[in-house]
Parts: structure tokens; sequence; C-alpha cells
């Protein structure tokens, strides 16, 4: 028999609602069986397709088939648990969570933002940042906590506003930083870059 330590590869699920831009660029850059399923909250949701083609179990739990945010938060986290994943992935998912779910999932979750936290958390980020007038806009990777887009800030990219800027053209320009900012840290969160920070938030809160 080796003596080699059995390496143990850790796997993410990836949540989401929408295109999935995020997803794909994510899974581009993931080894194979990293990604262990994609969950969305909508049946109709176009990264759902993608995620089948590729070969990656996909899994919908209906927000719209449960009586109240408690039992969908509870059916999420129990499809989620069958994965056992080290890290949960949050890609253009548009619920938000409850304490419960936070908790239970507390430290091992992050998610991408379309603004550079603290400045415009919550929804029309790309809008309210022209008419804030300001020269630099961008998007935050940050660990998931109770607080709307409080979590510790992972890591940040920026670009330039120009003065003929509408809301399409900021918004591509960030989703292409987004695109390359989240598999980075992803990757770098499973290779175990962040484990400190991520115990110390767990210190912290027993
Ligand atoms: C992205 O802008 C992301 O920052 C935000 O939701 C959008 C998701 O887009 N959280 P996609 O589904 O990844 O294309």
């Amino acid at each position: 028999m080796s003596n080699e330590p059995i390496s143990y590869s850790r796997r993410f699920v990836i949540l989401v609602s929408g295109r999935g831009s995020n997803m794909m660029a994510i899974l581009k850059q993931s080894s194979p069986g990293q990604c262990a399923a994609v969950i969305s909250n909508r049946p109709d949701a176009g990264a759902l397709e993608v995620a089948r083609s590729l070969g990656i179990v996909t899994v919908v739990i209906d927000h719209t088939e449960f009586g109240s945010r408690e039992l969908f938060d509870h059916a999420l986290a129990e499809a989620i648990d069958r994965f056992s994943p080290d890290l949960l992935v949050l890609a253009g998912f548009m619920r938000i969570l409850g304490t419960s779910f936070v908790d239970h999932f507390a430290g091992r979750t992050i998610n991408i933002h379309p603004s550079l936290l603290p400045a415009f958390p919550g929804v029309r980020t790309h809008a309210r940042a022209l008419e804030a007038g300001v020269s630099y806009h961008g998007c935050t990777v940050h660990i998931v906590t109770s607080e709307l887009d409080g979590g510790p800030i992972l890591a940040q990219a920026s670009v330039p506003v120009f003065a003929d800027d509408d809301e399409a053209t900021l918004s591509k320009r960030v989703l292409e930083q987004e695109h390359l900012l989240y598999p980075r840290v992803v990757q770098d969160w499973l290779a175990g870059k962040y484990d400190a920070l991520r115990k110390s938030l767990l210190v912290k809160q027993t």
C-alpha cells in the first residue's frame, strides 16, 4: 500500500436563479468533480440548461411551491446538504436567505455583488453608481452573513466609469471583471487561502 496521504479535494455547490454567466466562468476554471451540483430556485433559469450540458448534476427547489421563506430555506438547505459541499457559491441567486440558513452554512458561503462594497449594497447598483457620479465602480466577492451584502470582503475588482456610460455599458464592463474575479476566489478558497479568516469568523460566532 502507498504511504501517500489521501488527497481530499474540496467541492462546491453553486446556487443560481438566472442566466449563469458567473457559474459558467467558475465551471470553466474548475477541475472535473469540483462542482458537486448546481441548484436553482427557478425551474426556467438558463443556467440549469448550461450546467446539464456540461454533465453537472442540477436540482430545482422552486420557491413558489413553499408557503413560507422558512420552509423554502429548509428544503434548500436539505438539498445542499446531500452533496456535503465545502463551499456554497451564490452566483446570481436572487432570494434573500434567512438567518437559520445563513447560520447553517456560516463560514462557507460566498457571493458576488456588482459594486465596490460597502458602496451600493442591494439592487440597481450600476444605475445608482451612475446617479452618484462615481469615477470607479466594480464588483466584490464576500462571505455571506445575515447582513445583506455586508459580510467580510474577500476580493474586489474595479473599473473606470466613463462620461458616456449608461447602465448597459457599465454593467458589461463590471461583468467582465466578475468573470475573472469569482473563479479565482473560488479556487483560492478551495486551496485553503481563506482558511484562517473562515476559522476566525466561526470562532467569533461561538
Ligand atoms: C451578476 O451581476 C452578479 O454580480 C449578481 O447577479 C448577476 C448574476 O449574473 N449577483 P449571472 O447569472 O452570473 O450572469
